[in-house]
């Protein structure tokens, strides 16, 4: 039987890792864990709570309490916040603008890097986000730095929003890197390209493409594990 091995896949907002490592997992029949659902689901409800990123203290609060559960669906993930399924209202232009400022609290990540060691811990996992190769998983089999142009990132996300966006192109390319620099200036844990990470620029190339790439990565690497266990 073929060896399971955990895959970390960061990289900036748009550059496919949500889809990528969701079809990754299917391939491979792995589990997908999508962190940035996590760190939203947080936002959210602080958000409904009226709370702002300055409070702390009750934002650690409610990070410790909250019970966030991630459903694997076929093509879309369902995320479930103390029972009720917010799957839709995580992906808001207002949870959009205000994640980056809750997910640098120091207690927010801690709890949210404790969830995802204990889910990663079985093996078998897919996990995408900003700080896994380099700080959650640092021992993860495979670890891939996703990237693509700026502009095509900002169309991908463009295209998501549907017939009414809301925003325009050139205003949602700005947001969205805005939210990169926050990720990538923060002090704890920054969006960074782990040192041994394989660096996959998506520009131009389908989802399945990148997926099947790093499938053939993941089964290669699971090989080379059982060889040398034998
Ligand atoms: O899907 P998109 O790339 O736009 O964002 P996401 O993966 O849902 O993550 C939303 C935000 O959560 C990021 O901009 C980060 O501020 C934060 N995040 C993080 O700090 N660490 C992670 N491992 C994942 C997300
Ligand atoms: O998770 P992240 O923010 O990195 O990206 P995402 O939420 O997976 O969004 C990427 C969008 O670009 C999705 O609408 C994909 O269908 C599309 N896409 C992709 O993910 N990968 C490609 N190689 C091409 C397009």
């Amino acid at each position: 039987s073929a060896e399971r091995i955990n895959i970390a896949i960061d990289g900036p907002a748009g550059a496919g890792k949500s889809t990528v490592a969701r079809l990754a997992a299917q391939a491979l029949q792995y589990i997908y864990v999508d962190t940035g659902a996590m760190y939203r689901a947080v936002t959210l409800r602080a958000l409904e709570q009226g709370m702002s990123n300055e409070d702390e203290e009750r934002v650690a609060a409610l990070a410790n309490e909250l019970d966030i559960e991630l459903l694997p669906g076929s093509d879309s993930q369902r995320v479930l916040v103390d029972g009720e399924d917010v799957s839709t209202r995580l992906r808001s232009l207002d949870v959009n603008r205000n994640v980056s400022h809750f997910a640098r609290i120091e207690a927010v990540r801690h709890r949210m890097a404790d969830l995802q060691r204990r889910m990663a811990k079985q093996k078998g996992v897919v996990m995408d986000g900003r700080d896994i190769g380099t700080h959650v998983l640092p021992d993860a089999e495979l670890k891939v730095f996703l990237t693509a142009s700026s502009i095509e990132r900002a169309k991908r996300r463009f295209l998501e929003l549907g017939p009414d966006p809301g925003i325009s192109l050139e205003q949602l390319e700005k947001e969205i890197a805005e939210r990169d620099r926050l990720d990538q200036e923060r002090e704890i844990a920054p969006l960074l390209c782990a040192p041994d990470a394989r660096v996959l620029d998506s520009t131009g190339k389908s989802a399945d493409e990148v997926a099947g790439q790093i499938v053939t990565w993941a089964l290669a690497i699971a090989r080379t594990i059982s060889a040398e266990e034998k």
